[in-house]
């Protein structure tokens, strides 16, 4: 299958997805978004995939977020219909009977950091950088991130990337337990095929129970919730001044209307 903005390869039972915008960091947009979700989706029924690598292409990004030249002007509806239809990706990441391991190789930014979360496992390269910088926009985390994120590395860390926008660095992200391995960069694909390599030896029926299991430990309605509160974002001046901000290189004047 041939698709406009990721590339695909299976190779020894492991697909490898790769995010392919490197001249705009692999910034999702939604046509990106439907395009991983259909290949995670084809994952499923092929038995000849046994596990998922995601990585992004190019030195610098995984993927520096939600397209923002794409939302800049969505009203609330639109914003809402962007966050929902995110938040379907998300899921069929999750709900993989396959292994997805993040190869998280650059930037890790709003829906980039929000993809790495719903992969089951998250490898990053020495040069890895995460963040949710979203309030910078006037906006909140729209692919999962308040609820997957707060899960992995707890309340308060999470509060601190959520509400400073903040960025940090490989190293610290495997001490908060965002990541599972800090690697050099050329060998961070390798080391997540290791990893599926003793995957694959294992019984898919096993293998596919413990994923299913594994996301049964997370309930709640925070997803629907923050579909809405995402949407209503679009509606005020501050996301109006924050994209703004962003295109015209300047640092945003919040208000709060
Ligand atoms: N959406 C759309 N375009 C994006 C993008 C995004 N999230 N992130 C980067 N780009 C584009 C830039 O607009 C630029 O395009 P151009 O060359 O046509 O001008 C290109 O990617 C390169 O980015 P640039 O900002 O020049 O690289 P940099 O090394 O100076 O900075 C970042 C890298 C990641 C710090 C910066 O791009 C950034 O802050 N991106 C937005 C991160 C963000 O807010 N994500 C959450 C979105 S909800």
């Amino acid at each position: 299958m041939t698709y406009q903005y990721i590339l695909t390869q299976l190779s020894e039972n492991i697909l490898t997805i790769t995010i392919n915008r490197p001249d705009k960091l692999n910034a999702l947009n939604r046509d990106l978004l439907q395009e991983i979700k259909d290949a995670v989706m084809n994952a499923q029924t092929n038995e000849e995939v046994a596990g998922i690598i995601l990585t992004g292409s190019g030195q610098k990004a995984f993927a520096a977020g939600a397209d923002i030249a794409e939302f800049s002007s969505y009203s609330v509806e639109e914003g809402t219909s962007l966050s929902g239809a995110g938040h379907l990706v998300m899921n069929e990441i999750e709900n993989s009977t396959k292994p997805v391991v993040a190869a998280v190789n650059g930037f890790a930014l709003g829906g980039g950091c929000e993809l790495a979360l719903a992969c089951h496992i998250r490898m990053a390269s020495t040069n890895a950088k995460f963040g949710q910088p979203e309030v910078k926009l006037g906006l909140i985390p729209g692919y999962g991130g308040t609820q997957r994120l707060t899960r992995c590395i707890g309340k308060a860390q999470a509060l601190e990337f959520l509400l400073t926008a903040d960025t940090i660095g490989a190293e610290k992200a495997k001490l908060l337990g965002l990541v599972n391995e800090v690697v050099a960069p050329e060998e961070l694909l390798s080391h997540c095929k290791s990893l599926l390599d003793k995957v694959k030896t294992k019984s898919p029926l096993t293998i596919a129970q413990i994923l299913k299991l594994s996301n049964n430990y997370y309930q709640g309605s925070g997803f629907e919730e923050e579909i809405k509160e995402f949407g209503n974002c679009f509606g005020t001046a501050d996301f109006k001044e924050g994209t703004d901000a962003f295109f015209n290189k300047r640092v945003a004047i919040f208000t709060g209307k």
